[in-house]
């Protein structure tokens, strides 16, 4: 008997093997664009498919795109968060949403480490200073930093990116405080992370890096009175969402030196043009957005989330879900 493939749609030609994977099982439409697929469009093509595989950082399922999707059964995210997608909603459809946790846990944590030393050691700067033809020797006072080894790193939301980000500190040398909705003793033992207010991470942190997902709690959680409280000569990592911060409380407190820089892999909006005021600041180290692009990452996430994405429609358990509740009869 011939049985009837599901429907499905990639927003990406994502890295192999994810799209193969999928290809064995569904009826498989791939955006081919070098750049998002058009909102306008995207709603259309939602019409007649039983499945997506999206990207957490450039496709929103909202309540609109679910209402464009009436067969929609499956919404597979490329990417950990899924603040993209209106959970509750997609759960009152019966829709499956996935995400792809694990797999990219360490290696966020290497690039918020990578992010936290640059900014430390002022290494952007020092590219420029050699490349531009500045370099007129040793001086004692050139690019002097910040010191990481014996430094107090303040980590706000100690989730599975968070405590890969403790073990590192705690290799270099550093104090680490973190912050969540309660207190993780089992981490705490891993990492030898201390539980704090988040008031007092921020007043005794040299370095706050932000791990938390974004909820509606969160957004905003760093604003002008969170960066009052910080050390003149903190510096902000954030490799969470950039909407956790608020952009203009953010520029300020660069602005006027109430903290002495930020490292960012997220911003508020997604992407920052070159007009952007932020992107005037010299304290500001800021890259797109790549805190899972390595080449085996990405193939991981892309295998992940076609896994789920198939097992979704075919009626098995996908690996990870984050609204199990719909799989109930
Ligand atoms: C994630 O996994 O959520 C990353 O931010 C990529 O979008």
């Amino acid at each position: 008997m011939h049985v009837k493939k599901p429907k499905v749609f990639l927003s990406w030609r994502f890295p192999d093997p994810g799209p193969q994977l999928v290809m064995e099982h569904c009826e498989t439409q791939v955006w081919e664009g070098q750049a998002p697929i058009e909102r306008t469009q995207f709603l259309s093509v939602l019409a007649d498919v039983d499945g997506v595989l999206v990207s957490n950082a450039t496709e929103q399922l909202d309540r609109e795109a679910i209402d464009a999707a009436p067969r929609l059964r499956c919404i597979s995210n490329f990417g950990v968060g899924y603040d993209n997608v209106d959970v509750p909603y997609a759960t009152s459809r019966r829709i499956a949403v996935c995400n792809t946790p694990g797999v990219l846990t360490e290696t966020t944590a290497d690039h918020a480490f990578a992010l936290l030393l640059a900014a430390a050691r002022r290494i952007p700067e020092g590219i420029i200073h050699v490349k531009e033809d500045r370099w007129r020797g040793w001086n004692p006072w050139l690019l002097v930093g910040r010191e990481v080894n014996g430094a107090t790193l303040g980590i706000v939301g100690l989730g599975a990116i968070g405590t890969a980000v403790a073990r590192r500190a705690r290799g270099f040398g550093m104090s680490v405080l973190y912050w969540s909705r309660a207190p993780k003793p089992h981490e705490e033992s891993e990492t030898g992370a201390v539980y704090s207010s988040l008031q007092f991470l921020l007043q005794s942190s040299d370095f706050v890096c932000i791990t938390v997902a974004l909820t509606p709690e969160t957004r905003g959680l760093i604003g002008a009175r969170e960066f009052a409280l910080m050390k003149p000569a903190a510096i902000l990592v954030n490799v969470a969402r950039g909407p956790i911060v608020d952009r203009s409380a953010l520029y300020d407190a660069l602005h006027d030196g109430t903290i002495s820089g930020a490292a960012l892999d997220v911003t508020d909006p997604e992407p920052l043009r070159g007009t952007d005021l932020l992107l005037t600041l010299p304290n500001l180290l800021i890259v797109p957005h790549t805190g899972s692009a390595t080449d085996r990452t990405r193939s991981r996430m892309s295998e992940l989330a076609a896994r789920n994405l198939t097992a979704a429609l075919c009626g098995e358990r996908p690996l990870h879900i984050v609204n199990p509740e719909v799989l109930q009869n």
